[in-house]
């Protein structure tokens, strides 16, 4: 099973590819998790991606096709895998078609802008492992302090407000057209991102399993 999950800065694509990821044993890729990793590691690719992700932009497509590639081709794929963050761009899309692998399906996560200030406000993220919580939805156990590692648990860099409003004009742009791209080629489910995680979940595998 290949999924891509696409949808706003925040609509919950990470939290939902947890989900599946355990549900049906394939692996979640986030490029954006890889990026951060790469930034940190200040890999080549981290400092090219850097001052884009800083702004609220987007990496250039060849940085990015380049990462997913080699992601892909690890043994872990083979069963299938969860995109979480990619595509993000049509020539993305296109190239996910030219490297031959085919999509099962593709849910397009759907909350509105008004709402998305108010859950990247409150998330935060362990500066450690990268695991992340909400201060109201999924808090920590400990204030500020990582379940899972014990790290600090803070706000994401790009997750500062005039930064969200630059990542929702770039969605806008750059990533909603993937949404009529993939209706043409029926492999688009749409679904309601606004209600609590659970009951999304339940939305998430309804679509996967239809
Ligand atoms: P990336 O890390 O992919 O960020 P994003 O797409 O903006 O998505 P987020 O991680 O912010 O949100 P999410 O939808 O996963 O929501 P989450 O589940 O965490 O990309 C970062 C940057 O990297 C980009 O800006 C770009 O520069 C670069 N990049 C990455 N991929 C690229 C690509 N393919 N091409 C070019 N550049 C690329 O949920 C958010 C919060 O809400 C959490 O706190 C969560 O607990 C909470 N929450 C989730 N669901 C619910 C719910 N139902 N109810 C209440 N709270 C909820």
């Amino acid at each position: 099973m290949n999924l891509i999950l696409l949808g706003a800065p925040g609509a919950g694509k990470g939290t939902q590819a947890e989900v599946i990821s355990e549900k049906l044993g394939i692996p979640q890729i986030s490029t954006g998790n890889i990026l951060r990793e790469a930034v940190k590691n200040g890999t080549p690719s981290g400092l090219k991606a850097k001052g884009y992700m800083e702004s609220g932009a987007l990496v250039p497509d060849e940085v990015v096709i380049g990462i997913l590639k080699d992601r892909i081709a690890e043994g872990d794929c083979k069963k299938g895998f969860i995109l979480d963050g990619f595509p993000r761009t049509v020539p993305q899309a296109v190239a996910l078609e030219n490297m031959g692998i085919g999509i099962d399906k593709v849910i397009s996560i759907d909350v509105p802008d008004e709402k998305i200030q108010a859950r990247l406000s409150g998330r935060r993220v362990c500066e450690s492992c990268g695991a992340s919580y909400h201060i109201e939805y999924k808090p920590t156990q400990t204030e500020g302090k990582c379940d899972k590692c014990g790290g600090n648990a803070v706000l994401r860099a790009d997750d500062a407000p005039e930064t969200v409003i630059e990542r929702l004009k770039t969605y806008h742009d750059k990533t909603a057209p993937l949404i009529d791209f993939y209706a043409g080629k029926g492999k688009l489910v749409r679904i309601d991102g606004q209600e609590e995680v659970k009951d999304t979940s339940k939305l998430v595998l309804d679509a996967v399993s239809s």
